[in-house]
């Protein structure tokens, strides 16, 4: 008798854990995503960034995806991305992602091109709300030493950028109107570099080590970098798995797993690799260039 009611009384509990553990995860849904676009590129383009957002949407039905838009409308987000100091880019975003109701128990996100060492800011930056997977497609993680095509509507000003940071990459002033100087990385010049890249050295440990950007970036689940094997955009393409030129000169390159900043873990990315954390996804193709059946199959299993 007393052994039967024991039964039907684990029964209930059980049950009654077993809805709400249920109706937790009902209520819970896909994980948002956050996406921030590429340099000359917006947060809405039907081509680009929209194109994404609704594969994405195809993928993983009721997800919700918000595409950063950088400052009021169409053609600032887009002028954005060549002279808005990205440090206060970053800040602008982080402010923008604490205040979303959305996005209150975590997101996953989706960095293309520039995008992707800039959400890495944000992670190292800005732990709430907490960022649970970072995928960097394309991402310029040790920055660029020459953009050495960069064709179509943006050409000129890429020229332009090229005559600025011809002028001097690393002083005052370029450092803090002109983007691509902020991750412009000179291997011939690593102390200028050090000394005077008002964000790249920053987010990369070069001048000291800031433990709270290590925590924060280690709180990710997955840090996904793809390198695109046939890019004639970034000068090195091993920048987008987080390699560079060794110092002092600009043809030959070392991996991640080779320099300092790993071997002596400033970033937390050594421990990182050895928890697992670390994906290294590479695809055969030019700057940005895969295909929908590529991103299904090798991105969207990060974004659940
Ligand atoms: C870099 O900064 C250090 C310390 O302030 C200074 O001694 C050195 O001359 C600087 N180097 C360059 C190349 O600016
Ligand atoms: C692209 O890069 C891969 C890996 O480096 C190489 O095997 C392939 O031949 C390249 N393709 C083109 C079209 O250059």
């Amino acid at each position: 008798m007393c052994l039967c009611r024991m039964a039907v009384w684990w029964l209930l509990s059980l049950t009654a854990l077993l809805l709400t553990l249920h109706d937790g995860k009902a209520e819970e849904g896909p994980v948002p995503l956050v996406i921030w676009h590429g340099m000359g590129d917006s947060c809405c383009n039907p081509l680009s960034m929209g194109a994404v957002k609704k594969m994405v949407e195809t993928q993983i039905p009721g997800i919700y995806v918000l595409s950063l838009k950088i400052g009021n409308s169409l053609p600032e987000d887009m002028e954005n991305s060549f002279f808005l100091n990205v440090n206060k880019q970053v800040e602008g975003v982080c402010k923008e992602l604490a205040q979303n109701p959305a996005l209150k128990n975590g997101y996953n996100s989706m960095g293309f091109s520039q995008g992707g060492q800039f959400l890495r800011a944000v992670a190292q930056r800005c732990p709430s709300p907490p960022m649970r997977n970072l995928i960097s497609i394309g991402g310029q993680h040790q920055g660029v030493y020459g953009f050495p095509q960069c064709r179509g509507e943006i050409s000129h000003i890429c020229d332009l950028i090229r005559k600025f940071l011809n002028l001097g990459a690393y002083t005052r002033n370029i450092q803090d109107h002109l983007v691509q100087a902020e991750y412009w990385h000179d291997p011939m010049n690593e102390e200028e570099y050090r000394n005077g890249s008002i964000f790249l050295a920053d987010i990369n440990q070069e001048r000291h080590v800031n433990e709270i950007y290590k925590k924060n970036l280690q709180l990710l689940e997955k840090f996904v970098m793809v390198k695109f094997f046939n890019d004639t955009m970034v000068d090195p393409p091993d920048t987008e798995w987080f390699g560079f030129y060794k110092p002092g000169q600009s043809k030959e390159t070392i991996r991640l797993q080779d320099s300092s900043l790993y071997t002596e873990d400033r970033l937390g990315l050594k421990e990182m690799e050895k928890a697992g954390k670390l994906v290294f996804l590479g695809v055969e193709g030019n700057h940005l260039q895969f295909s929908q059946e590529w991103f299904n199959k090798n991105i969207i299993p990060f974004l659940h």
